[in-house]
């Protein structure tokens, strides 16, 4: 699936009026469902990449980090020394929303499985739990935000570990999370669709170093779907599967 998109240096991107070099691009959440060397895009979902980080971290990045800073800076609009829980804090959009919650200067909670311990500390990750031995207890009402996108928690769970005004974000809708985000509630829906204000904002976090993505993986065009049957089969051990155009 066409989930993010790059420019090769000596490619091109259309983005529906002219050719874009060096660009990484989003197409919206309807649009995608293919892979492919080319991805038409609107000019407003396309970012210039920058010169420090590669065409595969800026495709690795893009979708995750859209889905994160729509949640943590558009929609809960995340303030220095608020506190926010993270589910999944070593997936992909998880370790966008870590490093995007830290750059705001929060402080960060955070489940992963017991192996990522370390590493989710190193990312910045202050009180990290194993999500298999997750016990609600020591977490009532100490949070502003809770960001679950491992999809796990109950919306009784969100209610338990919310501060007064806090904000639970959901990015996998269940039946019962879809009605309780609708009506008027702190519960809110987020989606990865691209705007020029995050991309623009990626594109910078990512040039100063403070957004890098995990990698698992890179594979080429012509073996994409055998690299797609070998993740579902097996699964990466972290980090995101990419795949490259031919060079
Ligand atoms: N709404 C949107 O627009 C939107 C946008 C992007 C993604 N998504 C969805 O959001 C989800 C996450 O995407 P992703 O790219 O971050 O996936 P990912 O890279 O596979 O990360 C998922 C993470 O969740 C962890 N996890 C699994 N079970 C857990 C549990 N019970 N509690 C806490 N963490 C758990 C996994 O850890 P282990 O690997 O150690 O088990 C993994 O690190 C996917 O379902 C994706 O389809 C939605």
């Amino acid at each position: 699936m066409i989930s993010q998109a790059w420019s090769k240096p000596s490619g091109r991107a259309w983005n529906g009026s002219r050719w874009a070099t060096k660009s990484s691009a989003s197409p919206s959440i309807s649009k995608a469902g293919a892979f492919a060397e080319f991805l038409v895009a609107d000019e407003k979902n396309a970012a210039l990449k920058p010169p420090s980080i590669s065409f595969e971290q800026a495709a690795a990045l893009t979708l995750v980090s859209v889905t994160a800073w729509n949640a943590l800076v558009a929609k809960a609009k995340l303030r220095v020394g608020q506190s926010v829980f993270i589910t999944g804090c070593l997936g992909g959009v998880g370790r966008s929303a870590v490093q995007i919650a830290r750059m705001l200067g929060a402080d960060v909670a955070g489940s992963c499985s017991a192996s990522g311990r370390e590493e989710a500390l190193a990312l910045g990750v202050g009180e990290v739990v194993d999500y298999r031995a997750f016990d609600i207890a020591p977490y009532r009402h100490r949070f502003d935000v809770v960001f679950d996108t491992a999809g796990t928690l109950s919306l009784s769970q969100f209610g338990a570990m919310l501060k007064r005004r806090g904000m639970s974000l959901h990015i996998i809708p269940t039946p019962a999370k879809m009605i309780g985000c609708l009506l008027p509630s702190r519960h809110h829906l987020v989606f990865g669709n691209p705007t020029p204000e995050c991309m623009a904002g990626i594109a910078e976090a990512a040039g100063r170093g403070k957004l890098v993505p995990a990698i698992g993986r890179t594979a080429p065009l012509s073996e994409a779907i055998s690299a797609i049957v070998e993740l579902e089969m097996t699964g990466l051990p972290k980090g995101k599967l990419v795949i490259v155009p031919k060079r």
